[in-house]
């Protein structure tokens, strides 16, 4: 219980809010999509903060992993899942967190690095042929639990199918987008 509590408080740290608001840049959830993720950060102006909030929001899972690891490694997966819980939905920001990209990012490459290789590449990929972050993300949370259990982590596989089906209900309006065509693509260092 400690574990999750203290994943989900780690998780919960809206850095994206955080880092635009003391960058003088307004309220990040009245920007662009009114997510609190890098994509959105990037949609600011402010090519270095979204690499930053990509970067946190990553580390917070991964630190999450790593702490609740070296009490018991039986504790990983369970801080693991109140770090991505407490990224989408935060008590800070009455619950309407993120979209959890970066944070599975980071707590795949704590879990299992294999996975989050596959993660990173595959998110990397699907970005760089259709130039849409949201594609990139989905299709690197549908590929990792795939990829846990090619390498025969079932417990894991198990974990990340769940991490990707709530980042497929929080990207419903992506998907909505999409199917719309109106979906705006990352174009350098910005989002049109
Ligand atoms: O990581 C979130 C990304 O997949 C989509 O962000 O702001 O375009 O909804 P956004």
């Amino acid at each position: 219980m400690l574990a999750f509590v203290v994943g989900y408080l780690l998780g919960s740290i809206p850095f994206g809010v955080i880092l635009t608001r003391m960058a003088g840049a307004g309220d990040l959830r009245a920007i662009g999509s009114g997510n609190i993720g890098a994509t959105n950060v990037l949609r600011t102006g402010h090519k270095g903060l979204a690499a930053l909030t990509l970067i946190l929001d990553g580390a917070k899972g991964a630190v999450a992993v790593v702490l609740a690891g070296a009490v018991a490694p039986v504790l990983a997966p369970i801080a693991a899942a109140g770090a991505f819980l407490g990224h989408l939905y935060p008590v800070w920001l009455r619950f309407r967190g993120g979209k959890g990209v970066a944070t599975f990012l980071g707590i795949a490459l704590a879990l299992h690095w294999p996975s989050g290789l596959v993660f990173a590449l595959v998110w990397l990929g699907a970005l760089a042929v259709t130039r849409f972050s949201s594609v990139g993300g989905m299709s690197a949370a549908v590929a990792t639990p795939v990829a846990a259990a090619f390498f025969e982590r079932f417990d894991l596989a198990l974990l990340f199918l769940f991490f990707a089906l709530m980042l497929l209900w929080k990207h419903r309006t992506n998907l909505e987008r999409l199917l719309a065509g109106t979906e705006p693509r990352v174009a350098g260092s910005r989002t049109v």
